[in-house]
């Protein structure tokens, strides 16, 4: 396993941009970003882009999914080189749990500092509303599978890692700052993570809102395991598409989901812009 991710790896830092430095060797990209359903147009806004399709790196996974490009692209922002995901890897779509963080362990691998991960959730929470913007405090998963089980890979991280804090704190203060300063609504909860691909009964949401989350949905989970084992410094941001089953009583389905999340996109980027900005100019 190890050796597929070095090989990617290699593959992916050979065809990123050169850095400034008069070394000529390619830095690490400051920041991974994955973006989930509805969400991927921030790439758009990076400079000196290089796209390189998933089916163009060895060992890569190739994406299934409406609504999820399939390649990473990675540009400059500010000065800063990002190494943004267009699309992931879920478990219902029959990937391993290796496999789906397979891209993740690559930002490993490169050295890469800080993941941003976002998704499109459902709310559980009568509170919220479809568009409003959710940043991850903490997560449940009670599946059983995980994408530390088997071997450990001792290069990024102990056997039993520590889950107090994979949401970095101190990236959320920040967050929640920047979002106040933008004029931006941002609420903090709890993602409850499903295998899917089945949306939730309405049983299974009053059960998840009784266990303490405020969203649900099918990603991010793994990869922040991933990463939390590999020591980055983790920002999760939900952005809710809709209500989950049973709490407005609307039927939930995938157009809705994609919909809702095009339609946040502009507040979704200038988010993530502002956050951006400070977190590679301040101590986390
Ligand atoms: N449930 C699970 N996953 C989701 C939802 C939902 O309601 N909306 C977007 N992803």
């Amino acid at each position: 396993m190890l050796n597929q991710i070095e090989e990617a790896a290699a593959y992916i830092s050979s065809r990123m941009v050169q850095g400034t430095d008069r070394s000529g060797e390619n830095p690490a990209p400051q920041f991974g970003i994955i973006l989930g359903s509805g969400l991927g147009s921030f790439a758009d806004r990076l400079l000196d882009p290089v796209s390189i399709p998933f089916e163009a790196i060895p060992h890569f996974p190739v994406s299934t999914v409406e609504g999820h490009r399939g390649r990473i692209v990675a540009g400059r922002y500010n000065g800063l080189l990002l190494m943004v995901l267009q699309g992931r890897f879920h478990y219902y779509e029959g990937y391993s749990m290796d496999q789906v963080v397979f891209p993740l362990r690559c930002m490993l691998k490169l050295k890469v500092p800080n993941l941003i991960v976002t998704n499109a959730a459902g709310s559980v929470d009568p509170a919220y509303r479809p568009g409003d913007l959710m940043l991850i405090k903490d997560h449940i998963k009670f599946h059983g599978d995980s994408p530390l089980r088997g071997p450990n890979i001792d290069a990024f991280g102990p056997r039993f890692n520590d889950m107090s804090d994979p949401y970095t704190e101190s990236v959320r203060t920040l967050a929640k700052e920047t979002a106040q300063q933008l004029g931006i609504g941002l609420t903090e909860g709890v993602y409850y993570y499903m295998a899917g691909p089945s949306y939730e009964t309405a049983s299974e949401v009053r059960a998840i809102r009784i266990l303490g989350a405020n969203a649900v949905g099918m990603s991010t989970v793994p990869e922040v395991i991933a990463a939390a084992h590999g020591g980055m410094n983790v920002m999760g941001l939900s952005c809710i598409t809709n209500m989950a089953t049973g709490i407005s009583g609307q039927v939930v389905g995938h157009d809705e989901v994609i919909k809702t999340g095009e339609q946040v996109t502009e507040k979704f980027i200038a988010l993530i812009e502002g956050i951006i900005g400070k977190w590679a100019t301040q101590p986390i």
